[in-house]
């Protein structure tokens, strides 16, 4: 019975090392996941955390178990003898069949309920269509007008239905915001959908997560989550935009800068009154002369916009953040668009 009592102090000892692991592990480890911008993300991540927290207890408890068995029940020098012949243990059997069960089935009510919780759609939400094709993702807002954008901009607070289509000589694609935890397949010919409701304002990354060619490392795209009135705003612009006439295929360039500069996404991010601008996440370009004097060290005013677009994290004005703009436009842009783009927006802010 003694060996049965000592057992008992080292689960209990375990447990307490395995408790204390969860808690280190859980809130210690600092973003171990991108950050949570939607309900559902909310929803998966404390999931996600009780799963590591049960998971951390059970390791320390069978690593504590096994190393004290490895110590006590040792060979001694010169001790040649076998151990026991023992044939298993009914009560031991029963405990863990039982708390395993347990465990499981309360994951799989857990995550049942998440999952449906996660995939309901309330009265009222929005539709935003999904197009992915090599190498791009695009954007229409079917009950706002058919506004198609390339970057995608959502109001905060509203749960969004995205149909997710690619055309049929296309390939599979896969969408996927790891902010708001979602990612679904893109199949030609099969549409598919996916649900998220942003919550968090800010700029987040739309990857591409299915191998499908070339650039599949290029097919990134930026959410950016607005307030309601903000995103109201942006839409309406958006509609402005679509309606204005197609760009001369003559001329300086600077109209075919202008249809640049909104179909690259840069009225999404950037206030430029030149082009009806007016976003908020990145530096305002009126004032990119003034910008180029006082950051461009040594450069000319074309040489410090230029970089801008093709390297934006070189230099960043202060009161914003690396990491948000593209840095795809340096591949994604022909240099003569580059060239155009850089005299258009000196010229209009100047
Ligand atoms: Cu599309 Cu990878």
């Amino acid at each position: 019975m003694r060996s049965v009592s000592a057992f008992a102090k080292v689960g209990i000892s375990t447990l307490v090392a395995g408790a204390i692991g969860a808690v280190l592990a859980a809130w210690w480890l600092p973003d171990w996941l991108p950050p949570a911008a939607g309900i559902e993300a909310d929803r998966e991540d404390t999931l996600y955390l009780w799963l590591l927290v049960v998971s951390a207890v059970i390791f320390c408890t069978v690593v504590g178990f096994l190393g004290y068995s490895m110590w006590k029940f040792r060979a001694r020098p010169g001790d040649m003898s076998d151990g026991a012949p023992i044939h298993g243990h009914t009560g031991l059997e029963i405990i863990w069949t039982v708390i395993p069960i347990i465990i499981v089935l309360g994951f799989a009510v857990a995550a049942t309920i998440v999952l449906n919780k996660n995939e309901s759609l309330k009265q009222g939400h929005m539709v935003v269509n999904v197009t992915g094709r090599q190498f791009a993702w695009s954007f229409t807002f079917p009950k706002r007008g058919h506004v198609h954008t390339g970057i995608l901009a959502l109001p905060a607070g509203r749960q969004v239905e995205f149909r997710l289509h690619a055309p049929d000589t296309d390939v599979i694609h896969s969408f996927k915001i790891p902010a708001l935890r979602i990612g679904e397949d893109v199949v030609p010919g099969t549409p598919t959908t996916v649900d998220a409701t942003p919550t968090r304002l800010g700029t987040y990354a739309i990857v591409c997560a299915e191998l499908c060619g070339i650039g599949h490392s290029q097919m990134r795209n930026i959410l950016v989550v607005m307030k309601p009135d903000d995103w109201n705003r942006w839409l309406a612009q958006q509609k402005k935009l679509a309606k204005a006439p197609p760009p001369s295929q003559s001329g300086n360039g600077t109209t075919d800068a202008a249809a640049t500069f909104s179909s690259a996404g840069c009225s999404g991010c950037h206030t430029f009154k030149p082009a009806n601008a007016a976003g908020t996440v990145g530096p305002d370009l009126d004032n990119l002369t003034a910008d180029a004097a006082k950051y461009g060290k040594g450069e000319t005013a074309e040489q410090y916009v230029r970089e801008s677009i093709v390297d934006p994290d070189k230099v960043i004005v202060s009161g914003f953040q690396p990491g948000v703009m593209p840095t795809t436009f340096g591949t994604s842009l022909s240099s003569a668009q580059i060239d155009a783009l850089v005299s258009y927006l000196l010229k209009g802010g100047g």
